[in-house]
């Protein structure tokens, strides 16, 4: 099969703004596939449901990262861009796989623990169901490829599951099994300016696409160090590799090998590095912002992108479920 014709599809749930671990840990690789491949890439709102968005919120944070992800390199012309709400016949592929997806399989999701653990109160049967919906999004145009981060691959699993088991019970070959792909080289993880760990949407340690270079300062300067090199040459501590980590994605590779070699030579100033880095971040993002701000506002044509994608989307769709009605013996009369 030729790159052309792997399907390539990946979401993101429609929570937040997107922050530099999102764009260098997917949308820069979503960029580039899109230029190889068919792509499908969407905002999965109706996911973001199990937690009770209050609806002016909802509405918001779709328009958001659908700017975003234009904003960032994301080409409505090049790929089919949409808001998974817009696609019916997802919902309606979601029943029919919720009928071969066992309870035992489903209980055992990493993440629906978590939930049960993170909210007590809320534990509803979207919660249950959320990867027969993530499965649904998938199977729905018969991807091959899901780029998705460590935490999604369980769920990615259980698409794979599905496909087979649908395939088997109703002796066909509808679905291909999806598989996840992983950038390879370009696979890199983003870490958070609170010394350990990755950038995320919760943990609050993050530079979002769209913060002014003010914000931008004032988090690079507040960042996790420690209280400097103790002997020539050591091997930098974990905040402080962190800083690297991100003036990598950023800045020219003379500035990081200056920073380096003063790290090396015990006479490295944090707050210089930490200066050079905010201002490196700020030009990066300069343009994303630029463009961002461009189009949040301009609501027709954010509109004309959603309502095209729509459609582009629902043609594949569409076939997929007729397809599926077909193997099960539905809709026959
Ligand atoms: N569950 C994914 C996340 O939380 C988002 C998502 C929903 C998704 N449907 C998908 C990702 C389909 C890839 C493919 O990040």
């Amino acid at each position: 099969m030729n790159q052309q014709q792997d399907i390539v599809l990946s979401g993101i749930r429609s929570t937040g703004s997107l922050h530099l671990g999102n764009y260098f840990g997917a949308l820069r690789n979503f960029v580039k596939l899109q230029e190889t491949h068919t792509c499908y890439f969407f905002i999965a709102d109706l996911h973001s449901l199990t937690t009770h968005p209050a609806s002016d919120d909802l509405h918001n944070s779709v328009r958001r990262i659908v700017a975003e992800y234009i904003a960032s390199g994301i080409d409505p012309e090049k790929c089919t861009l949409y808001v998974q709400s817009d696609v019916p016949e997802i919902c309606e592929l979601y029943l029919l796989l919720n009928m071969i997806a066992y309870c035992g399989e489903l209980e055992r999701t990493v993440s629906f623990k978590d939930k049960i653990r993170k909210q007590p109160d809320n534990i509803n049967a979207g919660l249950f169901t959320y990867p027969v919906l993530m499965a649904s999004d998938i199977l729905i145009h018969r991807a091959h490829k899901v780029p998705v981060g460590k935490d999604q691959e369980q769920h990615l699993e259980l698409a794979r599951v599905f496909a087979r088991r649908f395939n088997h019970i109703y002796k066909c070959n509808v679905f291909p099994e999806p598989e996840a792909f992983n950038f390879g080289e370009n696979l890199v993880k983003v870490p958070g300016l609170d010394g350990t760990g990755k950038m995320g949407k919760s943990e609050g340690n993050g530079i979002y696409l769209t913060d002014t270079p003010a914000d931008i300062r004032k988090k690079v300067m507040r960042a996790v160090t420690d209280t400097g090199p103790v002997e020539p040459n050591q091997v930098p501590t974990e905040s402080v590799q962190n800083l690297f980590t991100i003036m990598e994605l950023v800045s020219k590779p003379e500035t990081t090998g200056f920073f380096r070699q003063q790290y090396a030579q015990c006479s490295i100033r944090y707050g210089d590095l930490k200066k050079q880095l905010a201002e490196d971040i700020v030009n990066y993002l300069a343009p994303i912002r630029e463009k961002f701000d461009h189009i949040f506002n301009d609501k027709e044509y954010l509109g004309k992108v959603a309502e095209a994608g729509k459609e582009k989307a629902r043609i594949s769709a569409s076939q997929t479920i007729a397809e599926v009605k077909k193997a099960i013996g539905i809709n026959r009369l």
